[in-house]
């Protein structure tokens, strides 16, 4: 409601008037468990969260486009058919990137004006760039009642990624943007993209998602090195055992015979990816029914193999997780995302919440960082958001 109220007045100020503008909204994500398995064809269990981007929408008559983020203060012009690809990293590239694949495509047969803000930390490592290439797709679908799947949206979203920023990104933040549903996290296969919804029931317990304040400057660089390194990996399974098509295909029995092949780097690279899924697997059907220690267990554990096998934690990550398994309640802690900072998540009795904060002081004294630390409270589903007009 607020957002809804924030975006339409600020659609005002820089348009004119707010006159039949549409507001869309889609969740940025925390990933429960399942890092670095979905360009692996693994498995991921994501969930949205309770802050998101949102974009208030109106069409044009002619073939102009304008976007205005409140976020930067900045605002964006151009002809819809003669787009300068923006500069890979600037917010413009993820909305116009959108734009265009979609128009490309036939589906913006005219202009339009558009104001974004939203309520999402920038590069903490909640998927703020999914949120928005999911937004901007979902908003431009209600504006020209276009049909595309859920799926198919979270696929372009992706070749976004990819094209304009240069992140060869997985399928997981734009699929948990679009198609998480409130009070349910997503166990999603990569591969085949098929998902069930899991009902998150906590009882007592509680997610908790703490930022380092760590801003992921060498991200890029270092995902696509992961990539290549599982890429690596396959490749030599694939030598024994033509029908291997990723790391996702690599049972526990091929790996420990012919793991050592590997370099040192590679072998644990891929060592994380196998067990990685598996933890998926069992971390999802615990939750479903309702084991929460063997899931904090879990989460744990996928910490240890992100930190030591595959190589994305960072100090203050593993500070965090450290404190937050030190404090009574916690059922299990973990980096989520692509890591090199952004945030952790927590599984925490909710009587201990106060506690854990109050222990994340000598972080902020090692690291002179404040972290910012947060309930999660309910969870968005992408869609349209509506208010009460008052005209
Ligand atoms: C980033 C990517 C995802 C996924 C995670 C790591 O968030 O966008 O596709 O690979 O890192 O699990």
């Amino acid at each position: 409601r607020i957002m809804f109220e924030h975006i339409r007045s600020q659609f005002s100020e820089t348009f004119g008037d707010d006159n039949g503008v549409q507001v869309i909204m889609a969740p940025g994500r925390v990933n429960l468990i399942g890092e670095y398995t979905d360009f692996n064809e693994g498995f991921v269990f994501p969930m949205t969260v309770d802050r998101g981007v949102y974009v208030g929408i109106r069409a044009r008559t002619d073939t102009q486009v304008r976007v205005f983020s409140s976020r930067f203060g900045e605002l964006i012009e151009y002809q819809l058919d003669k787009l300068e690809q923006p500069d890979s990293g600037h917010w413009s590239c993820y909305v116009l990137g959108v734009v265009e694949e979609l128009r490309v495509l036939g589906l913006v047969p005219h202009g339009f004006d558009a104001v974004i803000d939203g309520n999402l930390n920038l590069g903490a490592g909640l998927s703020s760039s999914a949120a928005l290439e999911t937004a901007t797709a979902l908003a431009l679908q209600t504006l020209f009642g276009f049909d595309m799947s859920r799926v198919d949206v979270a696929t372009l979203c992706q070749r976004i990624e990819h094209r304009y920023a240069g992140v060869m990104c997985g399928i997981m933040d734009q699929f948990a943007s679009g198609l998480g549903r409130s009070d349910h996290a997503l166990l999603l296969d990569c591969r085949t993209l098929s998902h069930v919804n899991i009902p998150v029931n906590l009882d007592d317990h509680r997610i908790v998602i703490i930022s380092s304040e760590v801003k992921r400057e060498l991200a890029s660089s270092a995902y696509n090195e992961r990539r290549a390194q599982c890429d690596e990996g396959v490749a030599l399974f694939k030598q024994y055992d033509p029908t291997i098509a990723s790391l996702r295909d690599v049972t526990p029995d091929l790996f420990d015979a012919y793991g050592d092949q590997l370099s040192e780097v590679v072998f644990r690279r891929c060592r994380h990816v196998i067990t990685e899924n598996a933890r998926v697997l069992d971390a999802s059907a615990a939750l479903a029914v309702g084991e929460l220690v063997q899931f904090g267990r879990l989460m744990t554990a996928s910490h240890h193999s992100l930190k030591e096998d595959f190589e994305v934690s960072c100090d203050e990550l593993d500070c965090l997780v450290d404190i937050a398994n030190c404090t009574k309640g916690v059922l299990g802690s973990r980096m989520t995302g692509a890591g090199f900072g952004g945030c952790t998540v927590t599984l925490i009795h909710m009587d201990a919440i106060e506690t854990l904060r109050a222990n994340l002081l000598p972080y902020t004294e090692r690291f002179g960082l404040n972290p910012e630390m947060f309930v999660l409270q309910g969870n968005l589903e992408a869609g349209e958001v509506w208010g009460t007009y008052s005209t």
